[in-house]
Order: C-alpha cells, then structure tokens, then sequence
C-alpha cells in the first residue's frame, strides 16, 4: 500500500491506498490559521508537523495487514516557508491566499514588462506566488530576510522535516515564479535579475520521484521511500485522472479552480491563467483560479445561517429561481486572480430590492462563483482545438446538484460529477508510479452526469450582465499598491 500526505489549507489529510486504488484508511489533523492584518494569512509549520505526527498515528493504529511501499506528499501550493539553514523557520509560513504582497507585482510589471516576465516565468506576477512574499519579507522584515538560507512551499518544508532531504518538485516550483515553466527547471537568471540567491532552493525533480525515506513518525514506516509529489492542483488531477487534453477539472473547493491538461508547452492567451508543470512528466497545465469559491458560501452560512447545513442551504437556493431574481454576486471577498487579477477586488452583491429573499441571495452566491469560473474558462478557451470530450467536476461544492447544475448550464456542458479522492490520494499514486514504474492512472468513479438544462438561455442573458459589471466593477477598486 501508498500513503498519500495533504499539508491542505484548514488541516493535514493523510490515506491510505491499496495498489489497485482503493482507499483503505484515511485521517485528518486540523491546523489554525492566522490572520494578524487584513489580507494577512499565516500559519506555524510546527502546526503542520504536530499534525503529521497525529495523522501517521491515527492511521497507523488501525494495523492494516499491507505492506507500506511509499509515500507521497502534496498540499497546498505557494505557501512559503523562509527558514534558516537547519529548515527552522525564520517566521511564520505565508499563505496561498494571502495578499500583502499584490503591490510587488505590480511593480515587478513595471519594471520588467509583462511580456518579459511572462517569457521568464510563463505567468503572470500575482501577490500568491512565492516570490513576491520574500521581496516583500526583504522590504519589511529585513531582520527576517538577512537570515534565510533555504525558502520551501508547504509539502516541500515537511518532507524536509521527515526525511531529511531538502527537494523540491516541478508543479510548485511552477508557483514560485522564479521556474522556467517550459523547461522544467529553476530559472536561475531570473533569480539573479532579483537578486535571489539560488542556494535558496531545493533541486526540482518531477513528481513521481524517490527522494529519500521516511525518518520521523510511526516505527512501521521508518525508512519506507519518500517521493516527491506535487501541489494539491496537481495532485487532485492525478487522483482523477485529469491527464487527457480532452478534459477540463473543475473543482469547487475554498478557492474554485479549472485544470486544463495541456500534451506540450505553450503560453495561454490571457496573464490571468497560470501555466504550470504538471505532476505527470512531460505534460503542463493550464489552471484559473477563483479565489473564494466554496469559500463564500461557508462565509454566509457561518455570517447569517450558522445553524443551516449547506444542505438546507442548496434548498433554499433552489426554491429561488436561475437568475436569483435579478441578483448578481461577485465572489472577489479575497480579492480575484482569473480573470481580474485584482488582489484589491471585493465581494460584491448587486440588484438588491425589497422582495428579495435568503433564497435569493444563496443563489446568487452559488451563480457568482460559477460565473466567476464561466469568466476565467474564455480567458484560455481561444486556444481550444477541438471540443471538450468532458468536463469533470470535484470538490465539496460538487455535492451540491443545483451548483452542478448552474455549472452545465453556464458552460453549456455535460458536467461529470466524479467521487473526488482528494489530493492526498493522488500524492499515494505519483508514489506509487515512482516505485513501482507502472504509469496505470487512477480510474474515474462518476457518481453522476448533470446535463444543461432549459435554463442556459437565462444564464447566458445572466453571465453577460455579471461580466459587464465585474469589469466596471474592477476598475472602482483601484491599482494594486504596497500595503503595510
Ligand atoms: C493554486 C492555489 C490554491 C491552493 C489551494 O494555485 O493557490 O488552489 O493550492 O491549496
């Protein structure tokens, strides 16, 4: 058996897959997350390793009668740890989601040129990229910043722990934005141009790789082999089997995100959409992420219906009507990377009289976020060849039928809803490809396929509305600045 490890946003998930891809076991430790300025998000990597240990534990006293052959890592992507030459962290980790460092971009953009930048790093520069944390750490921290001697996204830091190994992978070195994305290597001129030192950083190997063996946790698994693994993106494709061109992802979890599996390297006709190393070598990705995707809807449950269950609340969505009653709501509460790119940009719900309801507003969310992701999919959707064999749908959002539904109907497409392992099993699968060479992907188990419905028109009437506003809209919020 694999063990796949999730150093996720809200907490650790770790399981335990048999070599035909079942999952036998799995375990959850959460971590807290603080917020010490708004736009501010951080969390203590010692969190993350008290979690590690209690999620190995858990798993391990259930004795299951296998063999442990593997383990893999992922987890959540970006998330920057600057530690000191013993992997201790000079200060907290900074997270994905966290947008102190939006003024960076803009000046990187004004300083280089997009163009340029774009031809260095194949993306677009973005307060969430891990660079743009240590520019900011050198400018505000220096007493911070003079003492780094290694910087690691989340995964890459704890497998550092465990192992002993300092490495890294090519789909989070993808989000660094100091990676020669086409190349699948670090971009050490482009570190030089900022002036960051590139003993910095671990070597970048490809996800299914052996890269030292266990040495902390549970006695049954000291020294079983360590692969690399990838980001959660990368991982979750992997653990549903988003390796064709034909398919496109979309999942709907705290942020909501479309994977597009890309067969060769090539730039994406819009700077809001990320092209990435994909954690299958030789293949990229293409990936727009909305920031608060499921993300808005726990924001109003846990504001005004805390007693509801997300349940009751698809219910009471569904007894609105598409369109919510001519409401429109734009997920931007932690501002919005595809297609505004805007770390400024804030939730907004417009259209508001004095019949409308709770159901209306509900709704609304649920519509905001797929239009949100409608809007990002035309950012990348010219460089389409041929039509989409599928569309594939995970995360807690795709539990909900009526948001799936609104999904179909926006994109105008069969949306196949598949049982959603998670990332943790598809870092127990690269894992698993590494040691035993068997490049057998993991087989999808659709729970459902939604077909559109009659109300494509009303939402394209609709989509068209939202997208004129939240261009309007963006430029009310202002120009990214340096904030602190
Ligand atoms: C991807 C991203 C998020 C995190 C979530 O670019 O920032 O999806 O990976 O954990």
């Amino acid at each position: 058996a694999y063990i796949g490890l999730d150093v996720g946003t809200q907490g650790m998930k770790g399981v335990v897959v048999d070599d035909a891809g079942s999952v036998l076991d799995t375990a959850y430790a959460p971590y807290p997350t603080q917020s010490p300025a708004p736009g501010w998000q951080e969390q203590n990597p010692q969190d993350w390793l008290m979690a590690y240990d209690e999620v190995l534990q858990r798993l391990m006293a259930k004795h299951l009668p296998v063999v442990y052959r593997g383990i893999g890592f992922t987890g959540q992507m970006h998330t920057t740890v600057a530690c000191n030459a013993n992997g201790v962290p000079v200060r907290p980790a900074i997270l994905w989601s966290d947008t102190r460092a939006a003024g960076y971009g803009e000046a990187l953009e004004q300083r280089y040129g997009l163009d340029s930048l774009v031809r260095q790093t194949a993306n677009k520069p973005l307060a969430n990229f891990s660079v743009l944390r240590l520019l900011w750490m050198k400018d505000h921290e220096p007493q911070h910043y003079r003492t780094i001697q290694r910087v690691a996204v989340a995964k890459d830091w704890v497998r550092d722990q465990v192992t002993g190994t300092f490495m890294a992978d090519v789909t989070d070195g993808s989000g660094t934005y100091l990676f020669d994305v086409g190349r699948r290597q670090w971009n050490w001129e482009w570190m030089h141009t900022l002036s960051i030192p590139r003993q910095w950083w671990a070597d970048a190997v490809e996800s299914p790789t052996v890269v030292g063996d266990l040495r902390r946790g549970p006695q049954a698994l000291q020294h079983v082999p360590v692969v690399a693994g990838a980001g959660d993106q990368e991982a979750s494709a992997v653990g549903t089997g988003l390796t064709n061109e034909g398919d496109l992802g979309v999942s709907i979890g705290t942020s909501g995100v479309i994977f597009w599996p890309r067969s060769g390297f090539s730039l994406p006709p819009h700077p809001s959409i990320h092209a990435f190393c994909h954690a299958v070598p030789g293949m990229w990705h293409w990936m727009a992420v909305t920031q608060s995707a499921a993300l808005s809807l726990r924001w109003y449950r846990d504001t005004f219906a805390p007693t509801l269950s997300y349940r009751d609340l698809d219910q009471l969505a569904a007894s609105s009507a598409a369109g919510s009653h001519g409401l429109l709501f734009f997920p931007y509460l932690q501002g919005e990377r595809a297609p505004l790119m805007n770390a400024h940009a804030q939730g907004t719900l417009m259209g508001l009289r004095p019949e409308h309801r709770a159901s209306d507003i509900v709704r609304a969310i649920l519509e905001g976020v797929v239009f949100s992701l409608f809007h990002a999919w035309l950012m990348m959707k010219p460089a389409q060849k041929k039509s989409l064999e599928r569309m594939v749908a995970t995360g807690g959002g795709a539990q909900s039928t009526l948001w799936m539904q609104i999904l179909a109907d926006v994109f105008q497409i069969p949306v196949t809803v598949v049982d959603d392992p998670g990332a943790a099993v598809g870092a127990a699968w690269l894992a698993r490809r590494a040691i035993s060479g068997d490049v057998k992907e993991l087989s999808l188990r659709v729970r459902k396929v939604v077909e559109p419905s009659q109300n494509q028109g009303v939402y394209a009437e609709r989509f068209h509305a939202y997208r004129s506003m939240a261009m309007n809209l963006n430029g009310l919020w202002g120009k990214e600045t340096v904030q602190g």
